[in-house]
């Protein structure tokens, strides 16, 4: 899977969504999240990101790791929804995104 990382966080640009083909990057309160399950691993959203937020799996930098993690836990609760636009905007974050200072421009 790939990971959205820490530079999306209260930036939100949203032209990973436009390029998935599987609409599986879904939008919380303060960054968007990859549907580990989901997605298919096609990399179309990964060069598109302004602010280089996506990574694949293997490649996320060590201070961001954690990303990972909150990438999965994100759909703890939602489970699979099958497709981001239908599910729209989710009003909550991961704990630790939720309690960084405002961030980005
Ligand atoms: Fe965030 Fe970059 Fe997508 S800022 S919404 S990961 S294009
Ligand atoms: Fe979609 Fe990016 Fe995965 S475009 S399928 S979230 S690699």
């Amino acid at each position: 899977t790939y990971v959205i990382a820490e530079p999306c966080v209260d930036v939100l640009d949203r032209a990973c969504v436009e390029e998935c083909p599987v609409d599986c990057i879904y939008e919380g309160g303060r960054m968007l999240y990859i549907h580990p399950d989901e997605c298919v691993d096609c990399g179309a959203c990964e060069p598109v990101c302004p602010v280089e937020a996506i990574f694949y799996e293997d490649d996320v930098p060590a201070e961001w790791a954690d990303y990972t993690r909150a990438n999965v836990d994100f759909f703890d609760d939602l489970g699979s929804p099958g497709g981001a636009s239908k599910t729209g905007k989710v009003a909550k974050d991961d704990p630790m995104v939720a309690a960084l200072p405002p961030m980005g421009e």
